[in-house]
């Protein structure tokens, strides 16, 4: 097949044989010199919006040609398992844990039958990048745990006034009037905090933090991982409360931690948010849209909706910006947008372009 050099965001992107790479919702991992592309491993159809075969694995050494490496976690074929086909198994991630020598998987699960109802964080580990992967974990996350930032006076369960506002309201996973604080935090204190869109994060010291989306999509969490990274350390915080932020993606430049994220509006476009902090457990701080261009391009983040920050290795600033052009009615047609991320007054923006290649680091 024909040697790829460049990026040619929103394009059918081939693997090098020749087939549209087909990891979306995906992160990468880079380890021993290679990259390693995870993603929702998609079919045709609307079928395809849940997991029929499960996450595939790619690697690249250059990060423009990629080699279809197989699927890294099969869906199961037994009736009752958490990942069994047709379940909902979105934006994977996968991380390496330099003390076990194991690759960690976490992933949003919907278990089969309950729609988006079900908010679970699924994990996998392997001993081989490419796995095969085994799931370990299916839950949601920091059961019986309270968030750092919550106010010890709140650390209730709800009372039944509490309770019943909370029923009489139309939580749908899209943003409400007015968003009712910390009271489905405190619902959900005893079954573990919803969790659906969402990211890993390893800082530069090793921890590891799972970033996802809770409380109905209004709040972020911020969870630090057990020292193996295949549970929740119980340590967390609550971050943009009420500000219905989703397909998190988070990089640390120059001892800042930025975080990109969209809005909730489903599979279709919204405005991309940029938000800093000088610690992972914050503050957070909403600073804007990091699009720059035309006001549609603004407007939908370039038709696309972010899954994560690559860095690119041998890149002193070579920070990618992955996003996804969702094909809910053809799942399998979705593309994916990279473009590099800018830096501008310690800010970063994202800018269209038609071919790009990793020579745009170059200072
Ligand atoms: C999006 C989310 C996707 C998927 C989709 C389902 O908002 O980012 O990962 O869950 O909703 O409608």
């Amino acid at each position: 097949m024909g040697h790829l050099s460049c990026f040619l965001p929103g394009d059918i992107w081939p693997d090098t044989d020749g087939v549209h790479i087909n990891a979306h919702g995906g992160g990468v991992l880079q380890h021993e010199g290679r990259y390693y592309w995870f993603g929702e491993h998609k079919v045709g159809g609307s079928v395809g919006n849940s997991a029929q075969v499960g996450v595939g694995v790619y690697s690249s050494s250059d990060l423009y040609n990629w080699k279809n490496e197989g699927i890294a976690l099969s869906v199961s074929e037994e009736h009752g398992d958490p990942i069994q086909r047709g379940c909902i198994l979105e934006r994977p991630k996968v991380i390496f844990n330099d003390r076990t020598k194991r690759f960690v998987m976490w992933f949003h699960l919907e278990p089969l039958g309950a729609g988006y109802g079900g908010a679970q964080s699924g994990v996998a580990v392997a001993d081989c990048v490419t796995g095969p992967y085994r799931l370990v974990g299916n839950f949601r996350p920091n059961a019986g745990h309270w968030p750092e930032n919550l106010p010890i006076a709140q650390r209730l369960p709800l009372d039944e006034l509490e309770a019943g506002r909370l029923r009489g309201m139309n939580l749908n996973g899209g943003p409400v009037e007015e968003f009712p604080d910390e009271l489905i935090c405190r619902r959900d204190f005893a079954g573990g905090q919803m969790a659906r869109d969402m990211t890993l994060f390893v800082d530069d010291d090793g921890s590891a933090y799972h970033i996802y989306a809770s409380e109905e999509n209004g709040t972020l969490h911020i969870s630090l991982l057990s020292e193996d990274y295949t549970r929740c350390s119980g340590r967390y915080v609550r971050a943009l409360v009420g500000r219905f932020h989703e397909a998190p993606a988070v990089f640390k430049r120059g001892g800042k931690y930025f975080l990109i994220t969209s809005g909730c509006t489903g599979w279709a476009p919204n405005a991309a948010r940029l938000s800093v902090a000088e610690a992972m457990f914050g503050t957070w701080t909403e600073v804007g849209n990091p699009c720059v261009g035309t006001v549609e391009e603004v407007r939908n983040t370039f038709e696309s909706q972010s899954t994560f920050v690559l860095r690119a290795a041998d890149q002193e600033s070579g920070f990618i910006f992955m996003a996804d052009r969702w094909r809910p009615k053809d799942a399998i047609q979705g593309r994916y947008v990279w473009l590099p991320l800018e830096f501008r007054h310690g800010v970063s923006v994202v800018g269209w372009r038609e071919k790009w290649d990793l020579t745009a680091f170059a200072k």
